[in-house]
C-alpha cells in the first residue's frame, strides 16, 4: 500500500501561502489537505470556497478537503466547482450520509467520512461501498497542533480489518497530532494517508519534514 503525505494548509502561513505550498511539492507532498470548520460542528471559523479556488491555482496537488461543518451539502457544489477532489464529511454531521457520499461522487469528488474518537468505525460498515475514504480523526477536530489520542491506534486497526473484510479499496487516512512519533504506529495500523499540519509547518524546512515522516512509514522505521 503506497504512502501518502498530505499536510494541512490550517497551519500554513497565509501571508505567505504560495511559498508554502510551493514547499509542501518540494517535498513531495501528494495532497493539499485543507480544513472547513463552520464555528459550530465545532469551536473554530477557517475557509470556504474562495480558498479552496485560490489553492487550485497555486498547486495541482489533489485538495483534500475535510468538512468539519454542519449541514455539509450546502457547500458540495461550490466546492467542487471550486477544485476540490476530495470531499469528506463527518458521520457525525451527517444523518443521511448515503445520500449525501452519492452526491459527491456525482459531482466529480472522491467521497470520504470522517469519525470523531468517539464515534466507532462500525457506524460506517453500512455505507462501506459508498465510501473512496474513510478518515479515522485521531484528535478531536477543531484545532491543528493537539495531541495524539493513543486509544485512536486500535480503532484505526479495526477500520482497516472492516475495509478488507469488505473487499474495499478506500483510502484510509489519520488526521490530527501526526508528526514523527506517532506516524509508524498509525502506518502499522493501517493507515495509508497521513494529515500534518503542525509537523510540516513548524519544522525547520517543511519539505524536508515531509521526507521524514514518509520515511517513518516502512519497516525499518
Ligand atoms: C483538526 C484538523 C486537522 C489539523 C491537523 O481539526 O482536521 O487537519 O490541521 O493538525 P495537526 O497535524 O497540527 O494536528
Ligand atoms: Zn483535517
Amino acid at each position: 500500500m503506497s504512502v501518502r503525505i498530505a499536510p494541512s494548509v490550517l497551519s500554513a502561513d497565509f501571508g505567505r501561502l504560495a511559498d508554502d505550498v510551493a514547499r509542501c511539492e518540494a517535498g513531495g507532498a501528494d495532497w493539499i489537505h485543507v480544513d472547513v470548520m463552520d464555528g459550530q460542528f465545532v469551536p473554530n471559523l477557517t475557509f470556504g470556497a474562495k480558498v479552496i479556488d485560490t489553492l487550485r491555482r497555486l498547486t495541482k496537488l489533489p485538495l483534500d478537503v475535510h468538512l468539519m461543518v454542519v449541514e455539509p451539502e450546502k457547500y458540495f457544489d461550490s466546492f467542487a466547482g471550486a477544485g476540490a477532489n476530495v470531499l469528506t464529511i463527518h458521520q457525525e454531521a451527517a444523518p443521511h450520509l448515503h445520500r449525501q457520499l452519492h452526491r459527491i461522487r456525482e459531482l466529480g469528488c472522491r467521497a470520504g467520512a470522517a469519525i470523531n474518537p468517539s464515534t466507532p468505525v462500525e457506524s460506517l460498515r453500512d455505507v462501506i461501498v459508498d465510501l473512496d475514504l474513510l478518515l479515522v480523526m485521531t484528535v478531536n477536530p477543531g484545532f491543528g497542533g493537539q495531541k495524539f489520542i493513543e486509544g485512536t491506534v486500535s480503532k484505526i486497526a479495526r477500520a482497516k480489518q472492516m475495509l478488507m473484510a469488505a473487499g474495499s479499496s478506500a483510502t484510509l487516512e489519520v488526521d490530527g497530532g501526526i508528526a514523527r512519533d506517532t506516524i509508524t504506529r498509525c502506518w502499522r495500523a493501517g493507515a495509508d494517508t497521513f494529515v500534518a499540519g503542525n509537523a510540516v509547518f513548524s519544522a525547520p524546512d517543511a519539505a524536508a519534514e515531509i521526507r521524514e515522516l514518509r520515511a517513518r512509514c516502512s519497516e525499518q522505521a
